[in-house]
């Protein structure tokens, strides 16, 4: 079977700074809580660090003329905060504007689209020495800094994406403490969950009011489609409180202004006081949703928890790679549900793939079919959804290159492109972007089998 995309399409590959830059302390970049976390033994995989990454900072000319040789149409990347204004609030560090203006000025001469994140995860430590985002502040911090961003680049960008995974950030950062900044405390997690969410209203306005030509904003969400073990009432209820906390706890105040009542009823989330009264800057619109989607949660009833009465559990004869279950069917599922219960105009998968540490063969190939398997069948689906009517207007592979994964450190490989991290840095085109190249060329692909064996 042969698929096409409209021809309008957008198509491109992800990073994040904390994960690929590297140059920690350079040119007056001051910590971010990433730097502080990684930095204490214990937190991340082998103690690894982002202080180097895949050395970005430093080989970013290099980086996008890979880009271009793959015929990147667009990149998205994101800007590091404690490079931009060191403490949070207040001076602008000219150095980290630079970093950012060749690497924007670079791309746009090879006619490669920058699409920025302004948020994803590298909060300066000077404000998680505040309070961070369990504190209201952060949020207007956080909008001047968008502000401050779009002043200087809104001339040459148009696309901007405001946080990347705002429950990430306060469920593993503030609830399960298993990210930055390592805090366990769900009340912490329920005023960081508001408070992102006023950030990023704050932020749009902010963005708006200053920009040099009308932009596209959108907020960046990871979400999943949730299934039922079996069809029992009570394994039901638990899809129900899943998607209630994975879901529409950061849909429903962007699209409707509340919370889900399930997660302020059964599951004991405390909102801070008076938060109602910000649902109208949290509702203010935006131009997409950015999707971010690797797996599907099946769940059953448990008891273990307190407030969570579910369980996500892995199905027998699933496939999974080394992080995640393979699933390309409920990316479908999603995008159809979210079609039909908000009212979005436009969507962006801002991040899908999946990691294999397939590894240099003794012909200098790194030949990870698993990835072009997988690759495959999550377009394939974003594909079917769009012929269903989802307006997905583009697809942005994560990632463009190996990389810092978090707390996994770099015991994880989500790159079509590989980093020799050992030997000097050497980055080496794996199998997948040669696919990834021919299926951006060609605007689509013919349905093929890559990889027969269970993952
Ligand atoms: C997402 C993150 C991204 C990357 C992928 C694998 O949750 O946004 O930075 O780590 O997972």
């Amino acid at each position: 079977m042969e698929i096409r995309f409209p021809s309008d399409f957008l198509w491109g590959a992800a990073t994040a700074s904390y994960q690929i830059e590297g140059g920690w302390n350079e040119d007056g970049r001051s910590p971010s809580i990433w730097d502080t976390f990684s930095h204490v033994p214990g937190n991340v995989y082998q103690n690894h660090t982002g202080d180097i990454a895949a050395d970005h900072y430093h080989r970013w000319q290099e980086d996008v003329s890979l880009m271009k040789e793959l015929g990147l149409p667009c990149y998205r990347f994101s800007f590091a905060w404690p490079r931009i204004i060191p403490g949070g609030i207040g001076s602008v560090n000219p150095k980290g504007l630079d970093f950012y203006d060749r690497l924007v000025d670079e791309l746009l001469s090879f006619g490669i689209k920058p699409f920025p994140t302004l948020y994803h995860w590298d909060l300066p430590q000077a404000l998680e020495d505040k309070g961070g985002w369990p504190e209201r502040k952060t949020a207007q911090y956080f909008a001047d800094y968008a502000a401050t961003l779009v002043e200087h680049f809104s001339d040459r960008i148009e696309n901007w994406i405001t946080i990347n995974e705002p429950w990430v950030v306060s469920m593993l950062g503030y609830h399960e403490g298993v990210f930055a900044p390592g805090v366990k405390n769900q009340q912490a997690a329920a005023a960081a969950t508001h408070h992102l969410l006023l950030g990023h209203g704050l932020a749009v306005q902010a963005m708006r009011a200053v920009a040099r030509q009308p932009l596209q904003i959108g907020i960046t969400l990871n979400l999943s489609h949730v299934e039922a073990a079996t069809d029992s009432p009570t394994d039901l209820e638990a899809v129900h409180q899943r998607d209630a906390h994975l879901n529409r706890i950061f849909l429903d105040p962007l699209y409707f202004g509340k919370y889900p009542t399930e997660v302020i009823q059964e599951q004991a989330f405390v909102f801070p006081e008076g938060y109602e009264k910000d649902f109208p800057t949290i509702t203010t619109p935006t131009d997409f949703l950015g999707i971010n989607n690797y797996f599907r949660d099946v769940v059953r009833h448990s008891t273990n928890d307190h407030h969570f009465k579910y369980e996500i559990f892995q199905p027998k004869g699933s496939t999974y790679s080394e992080m995640w279950e393979m699933h390309a069917e409920s990316l479908f599922n999603l995008l159809m549900r979210i079609k039909q219960d908000y009212p979005v105009k436009a969507i962006y998968i801002t991040e899908n793939g999946t990691s294999v540490t397939d590894g240099i063969d003794a012909d200098n190939r790194v030949r990870d079919s698993r990835r072009i398997q997988y690759l495959q069948d999550y377009i394939a689906a974003t594909h079917k959804a769009i012929q269903h009517g989802v307006p997905v207007k583009g697809y942005f592979l994560w990632s463009l290159m190996d990389n810092y994964e978090w707390n996994k450190g770099y015991s994880r490989r989500f790159g079509i492109i590989f980093i020799d991290y050992e030997n000097g840095q050497r980055r080496i085109i794996k199998d997948s972007a040669h696919w990834y190249s021919k299926t951006i060329q060609n605007n689509g692909f013919q349905i093929k089998t890559y990889y027969a064996e269970p993952f």
